[in-house]
């Protein structure tokens, strides 16, 4: 794959972002969809994004998410974060006292956060697997968390810190076995790895629009299966929430019969048009060379970091491993300081996470950028 840009739009960049994980350089597509819808409204307001463009702003986004997930549009929805759905997903739920919901201790925050707050009001008990030092959890410690009082198993499908990917079918599996639903949230996943949203078993799938999606701030998506979602009464609601939204009363309030219930309001549709473009960009190279090339990247990062001496704190077995390479760094030395010394003298983007230097790399990056990244570590570290 030949690497993606230098120019984006009429800015020029001088960065090496090799870490997806945390912030992407915004695809070109995506970057230009979300200016020139930006321009438009500065030009004309609602003369140039009119009411029936913002009923239907949200099916580009829709569109593509279910090209990428291999389900229908109907399946799909969009919201600003992922964090927004998860919550409005939680409070839709709402576990009741006596049932539990199982995660790790290991999670971004955001996977657990609405649950526990949920769970504050509703008396729900919140378990959670623990972790080793190198912040791995062992699949089958969360498997024994789960029993016959357990109503919601919620996972990072790959853990933020160190890349660690949960195989989704087992977990729906056992979620299913006590009648719990098995909630993902898929932000460090989708468009990394390949998902298939009917088969992976999930029945709630939330990704963040900024990181491996590649578009910008203020969009995600949610899958919500046709089987859960009649009888979820969303968390969040306002004008949008109404099956018709230019209907506008008060006095009632019909939720559509497809996943777009859980939008409710207006979000900065120049960031969905944005992300819709990024998406489509991903299904036109495919999901399955995206995730081939991240993957030799990820290697490469590996192998560099053995050759410095550096280990490897990340699953590397073909069933738990992902393009996130997590390296700890010699003992004194602060991963947070090398970040920043790569910012600094060599342009290089790495994230330093949870005490561990961080490599993410993407659809954008060669193998060069990681020989890169390898030579300035060994520079910095001698
Ligand atoms: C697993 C995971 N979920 C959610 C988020 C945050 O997503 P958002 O900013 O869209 O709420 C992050 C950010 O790092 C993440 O790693």
């Amino acid at each position: 794959m030949q690497k993606a840009h230098i120019v984006v739009g009429d800015l020029l960049s001088d960065w090496t972002n090799l870490s997806f994980a945390n912030v992407a350089t915004t695809s070109p597509a995506a970057h230009k969809a979300s200016m020139d819808w930006s321009a438009a409204l500065a030009r004309g307001g609602a003369a140039e994004f009119d009411g029936e463009a913002e009923k239907n702003g949200m099916l580009p986004l829709r569109q593509a998410a279910a090209r990428l997930l291999s389900c229908g549009v109907e399946d799909v929805c969009v919201g600003s974060s992922a964090t927004e759905l998860l919550c409005s997903i939680a409070w839709a739920v709402w576990p009741n006292k006596g049932s539990n919901i199982v995660s790790t201790r290991s999670s971004f925050p955001s996977t657990v956060y609405p649950w526990s707050r949920v769970a504050e009001s509703s008396g729900a008990e919140i378990r959670l697997a623990n972790h080793d030092s190198n912040l791995y959890t062992n699949p089958d410690d969360i498997l024994e968390l789960i029993d016959e009082n357990t109503s919601v198993v919620t996972l990072s499908h790959i853990e933020f810190s160190n890349g660690q990917r949960y195989d989704l079918e087992k977990f729906a599996n056992a979620a299913h076995s006590v009648g719990a639903i098995l909630v993902i949230d898929a932000t460090q996943s989708m468009g990394m790895f390949p998902i298939n949203a009917h088969s992976c078993g999930a029945d709630v799938l939330v990704s963040s629009g900024y990181k491996w999606l590649r578009g910008t701030y203020g969009a995600a998506v949610g899958y919500i299966s046709p089987s859960i979602r009649l009888n979820l009464n969303p968390g969040l609601v306002g004008f949008r929430s109404h099956a018709d939204i230019w209907d506008l009363r008060a006095d009632r309030m019909d939720f559509p019969q497809d996943a777009s219930r859980f939008e409710y309001t207006t979000i900065h549709f120049g960031a969905v048009l944005g992300l819709a473009a990024a998406v489509e960009e991903i299904c036109e190279i495919g999901i399955e060379q995206v995730w081939a090339h991240d993957l030799s990247l990820a290697d490469a990062v590996a192998e560099g970091a053995d050759q410095l001496g550096l280990s490897v704190v990340s699953p590397m077995s073909v069933k738990e491993r992902s393009a996130i390479v997590s390296l700890r760094m010699p003992v004194g030395i602060s991963s947070e300081e090398i970040a920043q010394r790569l910012q600094d003298e060599y342009s290089i983007l790495v994230t330093s996470r949870s005490g561990f230097l961080r490599v993410s790399p993407h659809l954008d990056n060669t193998i060069d950028e990681v020989n890169s990244l390898i030579s300035a570590l060994e520079e910095i570290l001698s």
